[in-house]
């Protein structure tokens, strides 16, 4: 059973940076199924154009879809500038993490996880604010993980930038919060999405599917500025 209480606290439109399968698609669905119009973000146009019209099929929401790179974000910058609507809430969830050791991992794959995983959601968040403000609503998600708190050998770099996501949000949260505005960083553990699915040979103990992490990231929006979906990812942060 779905709330529409997010609905009138966050809407009418929702951007989901990095949109087009796994977490970032469920996010969508879940937030077309309580009624948001979407702007959804990935690279590859024809995908993301097919995932979006399989929505509007169900959902009888609208949504812009835009094939960007988020590691561009100059490009990104003029389609939410173009953007008539103003967005009450902010999903960032794409995430750029290449498995491996750290010495092997090129010069310029090192800067686009920093373009993706840190310039991204730093810079799209301060873009949407001050329509948020204005409105004095708004609500913004940053994707961390598990990974992000503590040390992540063959993810080094990855890891380190969703400790940042992490951080930030702890700090927007208490910025925001008397502005009327919601932050959270979702700590995720395993999560069986193709990015996952190609990066690991077996499935983690307290792994989600896409729909149980993004419900249940959603649901925490408000509550707090960092929190850790499903039982066993909330005992291994513990630990
Ligand atoms: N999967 C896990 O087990 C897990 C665990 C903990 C945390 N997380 C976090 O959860 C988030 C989602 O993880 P995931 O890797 O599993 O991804 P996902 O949600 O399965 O998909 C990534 C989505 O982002 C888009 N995307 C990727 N890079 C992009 C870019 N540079 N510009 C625009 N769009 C881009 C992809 O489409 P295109 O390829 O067409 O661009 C795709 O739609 C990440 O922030 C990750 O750190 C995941």
């Amino acid at each position: 059973m779905v709330s529409w209480g997010m609905l009138e606290k966050y809407g009418p439109y929702a951007l989901v940076a990095g949109a087009s399968e796994g977490l970032g698609a469920a996010y969508a669905v879940a937030l077309a199924k309580r009624g948001f119009k979407l702007a959804l973000l990935a690279r590859r146009k024809e995908k993301l154009e097919a995932f979006a019209a399989e929505l509007r099929g169900k959902y009888p929401v609208e949504i812009i879809t835009c094939a960007v790179d988020l590691a561009d974000f100059e490009a990104v910058k003029t389609f939410v500038s173009a953007l008539d609507a103003e967005i009450g809430l902010l999903v960032y969830n794409a995430a750029c993490a290449p498995v491996g050791l750290f010495k092997d991992i090129e010069e310029e794959q090192l800067s686009r996880i920093v373009a993706v995983n840190v310039r991204g959601p730093l810079l799209l968040a301060r873009l949407a604010l001050p329509k948020m403000i204005e409105r004095k609503r708004g609500g913004i998600v940053l994707m961390s993980s598990l990974a992000g708190t503590q040390g992540s050998p063959r993810l080094a770099a990855y890891a380190a930038t969703k400790s940042f996501n992490a951080i930030l949000a702890e700090a927007l949260w208490k910025e925001l919060k008397p502005l009327g505005i919601d932050v959270i960083a979702s700590c995720a553990g395993a999560i069986l999405t193709p990015g996952y699915n190609g990066a690991q040979q077996a499935k983690a103990p307290g792994t989600l599917t896409p729909e149980q992490a993004a419900e249940k990231t959603l649901k925490a929006l408000g509550k707090g500025p960092v929190f850790v979906p499903g039982g066993i990812n909330k005992l291994a942060r513990f630990f």
